[in-house]
């Protein structure tokens, strides 16, 4: 089976993972979401007690000691740390706001890439998101994609779908969140939020989610069409 590595990297908010799934599914393939690690590990700290800003040797240790693994027989695949499922705390406020803080700690970053790529072994046909699987983890990816978006139009859409869970909402807020993270994500040393030279940078500010993804699904099957057969592609991958 040939392997097939699509990365789609980008700030938060610029829809990448609802994206990344839908694609996968369009194009039978996996799909990897490492936001969640990061998400995982920082919740994880939390509940034991661990500062990840005073106590980085700590959260490298559980980096380092604890399995970080996906159920992949559930969709989208649920996240289990020290085999523990965490996927109902990835989003809380807590772990929102100290996420960059274990992100941009390089051994917890090198533990966690090289998770990525022990998946990505294990998972060889994959449509993996982050901000950092284009330029650091897969740099010989098949394809690779970074999706953007304007600030404003990011914070409405996480508004929206914060509303759209019941909770509610500040959109000026949000803004002002996002775009410390977007901060923090870029200027780090380790694996910073950056467009890889040979990634397609789209902006996704006028258009709708089900655009995106038919934007994206095209240029994968046009890109793709050329270089590989049908029967490299799998049983699964239909053709449009
Ligand atoms: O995509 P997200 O909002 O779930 O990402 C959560 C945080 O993890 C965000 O601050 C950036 C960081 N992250 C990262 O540094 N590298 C990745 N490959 C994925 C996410």
């Amino acid at each position: 089976m040939a392997i097939l590595i699509i990365t789609l990297d980008g700030p938060a908010g610029s829809g990448k993972s609802t994206v990344a799934r839908l694609l996968a599914k369009r194009l039978g393939l996996e799909f990897l979401d490492t936001g969640a690690m990061y998400r995982g590990l920082t919740a994880y700290c939390l509940d034991q007690g661990i500062d990840p800003v005073e106590m980085t040797d700590e959260v490298v240790e559980l980096a380092n000691d604890c399995p970080i693994t996906f159920d992949w027989a559930s969709d989208p695949p649920q996240l289990r740390i020290a085999h523990r499922d965490v996927t109902s705390r990835l989003r809380d406020p807590d772990v929102t706001g100290h996420v960059s803080d274990v992100a941009s700690i390089p051994q917890v970053r090198r533990v966690l890439v090289e998770a990525q790529r022990r998946i990505a072994r294990e998972h060889p046909r994959l449509v993996t998101e982050g901000r950092d699987q284009g330029s650091v983890a897969f740099p010989n990816a098949t394809l690779k994609f970074f999706l953007d978006a304007q600030p404003k139009v990011r914070a409405k859409r996480r508004a929206d779908q914060l509303r759209a869970a019941g909770k509610s909402a500040d959109e000026a807020q949000i803004l002002e969140k996002i775009t410390r993270r977007d901060e923090r994500d870029a200027n780090r040393k380790d694996g910073p939020l950056i467009c890889p030279d040979d990634a397609q940078r789209i902006d996704t500010s006028e258009l709708a989610l089900d655009e995106v993804v038919s934007l994206l699904e095209d240029l994968v099957r046009h890109r793709l069409e050329g270089d590989l057969a049908d029967e490299d592609l799998g049983s699964d991958f239909i053709w449009g």
